[in-house]
Order: C-alpha cells, then sequence, then structure tokens
C-alpha cells in the first residue's frame, strides 16, 4: 500500500463475494492508476462472468433474510454503516484523492455527500407507504403494497467513486435488496473500503457484492449482469453510449434500469442577473472535479449587454484557480482521469479555436505535464463546434452570447441531453418561464450546485430514465403490487 491510511485495513484489495473477501476465477489481477502521478497504486481482482455469477447467486442466497427484515431493522443497520463512513471520512478522502484525482477538499464533500444517502434512506426506509384504494364493489378492499424487486445491481462510475454507489446502494438495501455493485475499474479501492465499513456495521454476508475488473472485463461483468434472470433491476451511472448497451441488454430480462447518462448543462445568465453571484455559480458548476460531473456547465450563455462584464470577472477568477494534484493543500484543479480523457479535451478546445473561439484563460501548467489540463475559458464560441454538442468533461468554459429570451430556450434545449441545466435571473416571472421551458431533469437558479441526497437527481432524453435520492430513489428498487380482498360483507 502506497497511501498513509489512520485505518490501513480500509485498503482492501480483493473483491467481496458473499461472506467471503476473494480473487478472480482466474487469478489475474489489474493495476490501479493514481491519475496525478499514473503510479501503480494497487490492485484488484480482474473478474469475469463466472465471479459475476457467484456474486449474484450470493445476492439471492442473503435476499429471503434481507428482505424479511422489518425495515426499521435495515434501518439501523444503515445508520450504523453512515456513522462508520462518517469517522473514516479522511481515509476514504485520501482513497478518492488517489484514484480518482480530485482535490482533497473535494473528496472530503463527497465522502459527506455519500453518507448522506445512507443517513436520508435509513429514515426513508420506514416510510415506503403503501395506499388503500376506495373500492369499485362495496364487498370489496384494495391495497397497494410496496415490496423489494430483489436483488439489484449498481454500475458506477470513476468520478465520484463513493457517492455514485452510495446513492444507489443505500436506496436498494432501504428498500430490501441485494445488491452486486461495480465499481468502475479506475476506482476500486473507494468501493472496497466501503464494503469493509458496511462489514463492521452488520451488514449481512451477501447483501453487498463487490466485483472488481478492468476497462476490457466490465463489458462481460454487464452483460453478464444484464442478461440474469435473478438480477431484477440495474442502475447505471455512465455515457450515454455504455446505457443504451446496458439498455438493450437488459431488455432481454425484461429487468427495470435506471440510467443517469451524459449531460451538456446550459448555463444562462441574463441581463437582469447578479453578475458576481453568477460568477460564484459558474466556477461551481465548470469546474468541480476539474470539469468531469455530468452535471457540468459545459455551455455557458451570457446575454449581450453583460457579456464582456461577466468574461472579464470570470476570466478573471478562472485565471486564480490553482492547478496540481488533489493530495496537495489550495489545489482547486486536479488531473484528468487518464491519457483519453486528456486527449478528447484537447481535441474539443483545438476544434473550437480552428473554428474561430478565442482562448480568454488559460493558466500554465505545462510543467506538471501528464493530464493536467489547464482551466480554460473560450468566447466567440458558436454551434458549429464540437464542443456545444459534446460533453467536454474537462476544466474548458465555452461562452456563447445571446440576445433574448427565447432564443437562449431555444439553444439551450437544442441538444439531445437533458440532465441540468442553471441559469441567474432576478426576474422571479422569467425564473418560472425559463425553468419549465429548459428540457431537462433538473434546473438550478441562481445557483451553481443542485445535488442532494434529498432530491432526485436524474435527466431526460439521452440523459437518462428513472431517479436516484429523495423518497423517488426508492421507487427503482420497489414493485407495486395490488392486493384485491373480496367477500367483505
Ligand atoms: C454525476 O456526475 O453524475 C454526479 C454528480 C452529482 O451527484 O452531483
Amino acid at each position: 500500500m502506497v497511501l498513509k491510511l489512520t485505518d490501513g485495513a480500509l485498503f482492501q484489495s480483493k473483491a467481496l463475494i458473499g461472506a467471503r473477501v476473494c480473487e478472480s476465477s482466474s487469478g489475474s489481477r489489474v493495476e490501479v492508476l493514481d491519475p496525478a502521478t499514473s503510479q501503480v497504486l494497487g490492485t484488484v481482482p480482474e473478474m469475469n462472468s463466472t465471479d459475476t455469477q457467484s456474486a449474484i447467486s450470493e445476492a439471492e442466497k442473503a435476499l429471503p433474510a434481507w428482505r424479511g427484515l422489518t425495515a426499521g431493522a435495515r434501518s439501523d443497520l444503515l445508520k450504523k454503516w453512515y456513522q462508520l463512513v462518517t469517522a473514516a471520512s479522511e481515509d476514504l478522502a485520501i482513497l478518492i484523492t488517489a484514484e480518482c484525482g480530485k482535490p482533497i477538499a473535494e473528496s472530503r464533500g463527497e465522502v459527506a455527500y455519500a453518507a448522506s444517502f445512507l443517513q436520508w434512506y435509513a429514515e426513508e426506509a420506514t416510510r415506503a407507504y403503501g395506499d388503500i384504494i376506495p373500492p369499485h364493489q362495496a364487498d370489496k378492499r384494495l391495497l397497494v403494497i410496496k415490496q423489494s424487486i430483489g436483488v439489484a445491481a449498481a454500475i458506477t462510475p470513476w468520478n465520484f467513486p463513493a457517492a455514485m454507489i452510495l446513492r444507489k446502494v443505500a436506496a436498494a438495501f432501504a428498500s430490501g435488496c441485494t445488491m452486486v455493485v461495480k465499481p468502475a475499474p479506475q476506482t476500486p479501492f473507494t468501493a472496497l473500503a466501503l464494503g469493509v465499513l458496511a462489514g463492521r456495521a452488520g451488514i449481512p454476508a451477501g447483501v453487498l457484492n463487490i466485483v472488481t475488473g478492468s476497462i476490457d472485463s466490465s463489458i462481460e461483468i454487464g452483460t453478464t449482469i444484464c442478461k440474469s434472470q435473478t438480477v431484477r433491476a440495474l442502475s447505471f451511472t455512465g455515457s450515454t453510449g455504455a446505457g443504451i448497451s446496458l439498455a438493450e441488454q437488459a431488455a432481454s430480462t425484461v429487468k427495470k434500469i435506471s440510467l443517469e447518462l451524459g449531460g451538456n448543462a446550459s448555463f444562462i445568465v441574463f441581463d437582469d442577473a447578479d453578475i458576481d453571484e453568477a460568477v460564484k455559480g459558474a466556477l461551481a458548476a465548470k469546474f468541480r472535479n476539474s470539469g468531469q460531473t455530468c452535471v457540468c456547465a459545459n455551455r455557458f450563455f451570457v446575454q449581450a449587454e453583460i457579456h464582456d462584464k461577466f468574461v472579464e470577472k470570470f476570466t478573471a477568477a478562472v485565471k486564480q484557480l490553482r492547478v496540481g494534484p488533489g493530495s496537495e493543500a489550495d489545489v482547486a484543479i486536479g488531473p484528468l482521469i487518464d491519457a483519453r480523457a486528456f486527449e478528447k479535451v484537447t481535441t474539443l478546445v483545438a476544434d473550437a479555436v480552428r473554428h474561430g473561439a478565442n482562448v480568454e484563460a488559460e493558466g500554465d501548467v505545462g510543467l506538471l505535464g501528464g493530464h493536467f489540463f489547464p482551466p480554460t475559458v473560450l468566447t466567440a464560441v458558436n454551434s458549429k463546434m464540437q464542443l456545444a454538442h459534446e460533453e467536454i468533461f474537462g476544466p474548458v468554459a465555452p461562452i456563447f452570447k445571446f440576445d433574448n429570451e427565447s432564443d437562449v430556450i431555444r439553444l439551450a434545449n437544442d441538444t439531445e441531453f437533458g440532465l441540468a441545466s442553471y441559469f441567474y435571473s432576478k426576474d422571479i416571472s422569467r425564473c418560472f418561464r425559463v425553468a419549465e421551458a429548459i428540457e431537462c431533469g433538473m434546473v438550478g437558479i441562481n445557483t451553481g450546485m443542485l445535488s442532494t441526497a434529498t432530491a432526485p437527481f436524474g435527466g431526460v432524453k439521452s440523459s437518462g430514465i428513472g431517479r436516484e435520492g429523495g423518497r423517488y430513489g426508492l421507487d427503482e428498487y420497489q414493485e407495486l403490487k395490488y392486493i384485491c380482498l373480496g367477500g367483505i360483507t
């Protein structure tokens, strides 16, 4: 282990299947790299279809006892897990920064965000109420109850190694499901540490199973999950392409799926906005995790009257952002996850510049090299440029100029994606008009941060289906059962 953790046992490098931490059936292992240095942090089992099948069987075996517990008993276990995650937050933050690269302050924030799902769903577990329906005949009584869907699976991304797992697992456990989790190949150690803490919290063996793999074996693991009749629900966060492929495969077993996919968030600044507040919101919405979140602002639209003022203030603020390894204090922008991500962002910026974009701010990180990309502001951007249509997933802020409200709504909606959108305005009528007109699942008005465990997270169009978080998050792991009781005299 190269990392200094207070609790060394949290650095677990074996997978978790049933009661055992284990190797893969093939014996092969895969390296996990630190994106800041490209050094090897450790290795984990490179699992395959056989291992995934074992994990599914263990989840199936554990299901009757787990869903047979009262909601209160499951709630108590989630609360205990929450306490242990919170107590281990510094170690978890170190693991997150090491394998995903995000600045340590953000990793600490992620642990708190991740833990909040355990806390929220510990409480929601006891509130999964059903309904009593007025009967259609006098001798009948109609009830609707909510039941656990059964074995569920989660396939999670590298950009939030803790939060995307706990957002899914907490809702699934609260609903009485057992789970097979496949963390991203780049970030398995955070997942495995959460598994250690789940065991200490008393979550029974087989309720949580963690299958690790490489980028190559991920496809095999995903296919095994999708084709399994035992797995009744799949929750995936990741790219739209991968989500479509999983949805196609899962259709063969008529599984319930929830997909949280790519975004192309608009960030609109109207001429009646508080510009300083809009600049603060823009920094938060763009540069969180170095621009590598699905809800990051991808396209900035600024009204012509205030365009130059906004650009001047935003550019000045962006130039203050310190780039460096996430483990160093005061770093605001860490490395991109890998060389492929760096290549993609480089290509998108080059394409924009070739089509006439101006580079307003570009920090000098030439000496850092590797996967570090400088925070960049581009103006004179237009819809011919690739970055107007693609998720950038990097610290690049392209700014479009617009004239009026109807134009900007058309421009904002001119995308196949519909996850998040943000806008700044002090006009309350406009706030409602625009929020209702934007085609997306989540809108931030006068804020650049909207994520919370208590509200539904998810998108429309190619950004996905289903919702995570809030009371709606339980629906993904429950079935409704209608009971018709006759013969009442
Ligand atoms: C994501 O990037 O998909 C998650 C971001 C969040 O939960 O705020």
